[in-house]
C-alpha cells in the first residue's frame, strides 16, 4: 500500500453539515492514503461506462489530490481512435458528468496521462501491440510495472480478453502488482459465474481479482459496519429477541433507459438481487469479524449466504412476487410501459420489480424474516434498510390509550441523503398519557463524500479487496438465486405482466406478501 503522500482532511469538513439531536465529532483527522504509481489500462474504453463513471471518477479523485504524481491511463476498444480523439471524448464526457469540478486547466494536465490503442478482443496480434506500447509509457510515466486491468466490457468478450492478455504476455508478472476489475455481470447463474472463476483463477490469484459491487462502496453501505460494530449500544439488540423483522429497498425511478440489450436477459433478480440487494443483507445480517481486514469479513459474509433457507421450490408464491412495468406518471411525466421501451420485446416476460421474504437459520436470525424488494419505474429513487424492533412486551398504558404503540424502527438511508434515523416514543407535553412518535436523525454532509467508483477505484489501487465480491461469495449466492430464476422463468405467462403502473409501489401481490404476516412495507 503506497504511503508516498498523505492527505489529512480535518474531521471539521466531514462533520460540518450533520443535523438534528446527534452533533459529529469534531476532533481528529481522517487520513486518505496516497496510493503508488500506476497504469490503468481499460477495456471497453469507448463505452459508457468509461466515459460517465471511469475517467470522471479518476479526474476528481486527482482533483482531491488523492492519486499519485506518476500515472497514466491507457484505453483500449475496438473502436479506431487516436490519444487526441480519445482526449476529446473524455473532455466531453468529464465536463457532463462533473460540471461543478470541471476546470480547463485541471484538465489540460489530466488529458497528458490519456492514451488510446485499438484492439479486437478474439485478436492476439493486437494484443500483442498492446504489450509492446505499455512498456514505453510505464517508463515515461515512472508507474514502476503497477498495473490495473478494467473490463468495462460486455461479459460476452471476458473470455477472449482474459486469455488475449495471457498470450500477449499482459497479465505475467511485471515488476509491480496487476489487479484486474471484473463489473457486473459476473455471469447469468450459477454455471456461469463459476466457469468464470474458474478461467479468472487460471491466470490470476484472488488477490488479483476485483469483483465490482458498486454498492458496496457506497458511503453508507460502508457505514454499516462501523455502526454496528463500532457501538456497544445496538449489537446487543442486534438479533432474533428484539428484532421483529428487516426490510431492505431499493427503489428506482428510471426505467430500462437505453439498456434494453443487457435487461432483456438479465431482469432484477440478475441485475440487483444477486448483487447489491444480496450485498447489503449480508451486511446487516453478518457476525462481527475478528479483525476489519477483507477477508474476515468476506469470510462473515459468505457464511450469511451458507446459512440462508433455500427458497421452496413448492409454494414459491409466499416467498417471491415479481413484476413488469405498465405505463404511467414519474415525476409527473408520462412513461411508457417496458414492453413499449426501445429493444424490449413486445411480449417481454423479463420482471423489472421483485420482492421475496428470506430466513436465515442460525441462532442469531431464526425466525426473523428479512424482506427484500427492489424495482424500476417506482415512485421514488430510494435505497433503504429498516430493522424494526419487537412491540413493548406489555402495555401499561392501555386503558386511556386505544392506538398500538408504534415499535422503534432503525433506517439506514443508503441514497438519497445518506444517513440514520432512529425513531422512538415521547410523551407530548402538556396531556397527561399522549405518546408522540419523534426521530432522531444524522444525515451525512456531502462536503467530502467519494462516490462508488472513486471509492472503489481508490481501493483497487491501494490492492485493498474489502469492498469486491470474493469468488465463493459470488458462486454462493448464484447458487440460491439460480434455481429460484429457473422455477419463476418456467412458470411465467405473457398476460402476468405488465402488473404494476409507472410510478407505482409495485405490484398489489408485493403489498400481500408482508401483510400476509401482519407487516406493511415503509412507504416508499
Ligand atoms: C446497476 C444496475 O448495477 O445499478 C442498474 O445494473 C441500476 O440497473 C443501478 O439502475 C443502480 O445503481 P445506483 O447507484 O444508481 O443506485
Amino acid at each position: 500500500m503506497g504511503r508516498t503522500r498523505k492527505n489529512t482532511r480535518n474531521r471539521d469538513d466531514i462533520s460540518a453539515g450533520v443535523r438534528g439531536i446527534i452533533a459529529g465529532s469534531t476532533e481528529g483527522k481522517c487520513d486518505i492514503d496516497i496510493p503508488d504509481p500506476f497504469c490503468l489500462l481499460i477495456f471497453g474504453a469507448s463505452g459508457d461506462l468509461t466515459k460517465r463513471k471511469i475517467i470522471p471518477s479518476i479526474f476528481r479523485l486527482e482533483r482531491l489530490n488523492l492519486l499519485p504524481r506518476n500515472f497514466f491511463i491507457l484505453g483500449s476498444s475496438r473502436s479506431e481512435m487516436t490519444d487526441d480523439e480519445f482526449r476529446d471524448t473524455m473532455r466531453d464526457a468529464v465536463q457532463a458528468a462533473l460540471p461543478d469540478d470541471f476546470s480547463a486547466s485541471a484538465w489540460k494536465t489530466f488529458a497528458k496521462r490519456l492514451h488510446y490503442l485499438p484492439v479486437g478482443y478474439t485478436d492476439v496480434k493486437a494484443f500483442k501491440r498492446l504489450s509492446r506500447h505499455i512498456l514505453p509509457l510505464e517508463k515515461e510515466h515512472r508507474t514502476n510495472g503497477n498495473r490495473i486491468i478494467y473490463m468495462a466490457t460486455p461479459p460476452t468478450v471476458l473470455e477472449s480478453i482474459i486469455q488475449n492478455l495471457d498470450d500477449s504476455g499482459l497479465s505475467k508478472k511485471t515488476t509491480g502488482y496487476t489487479h484486474v476489475v471484473i463489473e457486473k455481470p459476473f455471469g447469468r447463474d450459477y454455471d456461469t459465474a463459476r466457469k468464470l472463476n474458474i478461467l479468472l483463477k487460471t491466470f490470476f490469484e484472488e488477490k488479483q481479482i476485483y469483483r465490482m459491487d458498486h454498492y458496496l462502496a457506497k458511503e453508507n453501505v460502508q457505514n454499516i459496519l462501523m455502526f454496528r460494530f463500532a457501538n456497544s449500544i445496538f449489537e446487543p439488540l442486534w438479533n432474533r429477541r428484539y428484532i421483529d423483522h428487516v426490510q431492505i429497498t431499493v427503489s428506482e425511478t428510471i426505467g430500462v433507459e437505453h439498456r434494453a440489450g443487457y435487461y432483456e436477459t438479465a431482469g432484477v433478480l440478475r441485475d440487483m438481487f444477486q448483487n447489491h440487494l444480496l450485498q447489503l443483507f449480508a451486511l446487516i445480517a453478518m457476525e462481527p469479524p475478528s479483525i476489519f481486514e477483507a477477508d474476515r469479513v468476506r469470510d462473515e459474509k459468505v457464511k450469511v449466504f451458507r446459512s440462508m433457507r433455500p427458497f421452496p421450490v413448492d409454494g414459491i408464491d409466499d416467498f417471491v412476487v415479481t413484476g413488469q412495468y405498465g405505463e404511467g406518471k414519474v415525476h409527473k411525466k408520462n412513461v411508457v410501459a417496458y414492453r413499449d421501451e426501445p429493444g424490449v420485446a413486445p411480449k417481454s416476460v423479463i420482471p423489472t420489480f421483485a420482492a421475496m421474504k428470506v430466513y436465515i437459520d442460525n441462532w442469531r436470525w431464526n425466525g426473523v424474516p428479512f424482506y427484500l424488494r427492489s424495482g424500476k419505474r417506482l415512485a421514488s429513487r430510494k435505497a433503504e434498510i429498516s430493522i424494526h424492533f419487537r412491540p413493548v412486551p406489555h402495555i401499561m398504558f392501555s386503558q386511556s390509550m386505544e392506538e398500538e404503540i408504534e415499535p422503534n424502527t432503525l433506517v439506514l438511508r443508503v441514497q438519497p441523503d445518506e444517513g440514520i434515523k432512529l425513531s422512538f416514543q415521547t410523551k407530548n407535553p402538556g396531556s397527561k398519557i399522549c405518546l408522540n412518535p419523534v426521530v432522531m436523525d444524522f444525515t451525512y454532509p456531502k462536503v467530502f463524500m467519494l462516490n462508488a467508483y472513486e471509492r472503489v477505484l481508490l481501493d483497487c489501487m491501494q490492492g485493498d479487496q474489502m469492498l469486491f465480491v470474493r469468488a465463493d461469495g459470488m458462486e454462493q449466492t448464484w447458487s440460491l438465486l439460480t434455481p429460484l430464476i429457473e422455477k419463476l422463468e418456467s412458470a411465467i405467462k405473457t398476460d402476468m405482466f405488465p402488473n404494476y403502473v409507472s410510478g407505482s409501489s409495485g405490484p398489489p401481490e408485493a403489498d400481500a406478501l408482508i401483510e400476509q404476516d401482519g407487516r406493511r412495507w415503509r412507504p416508499l
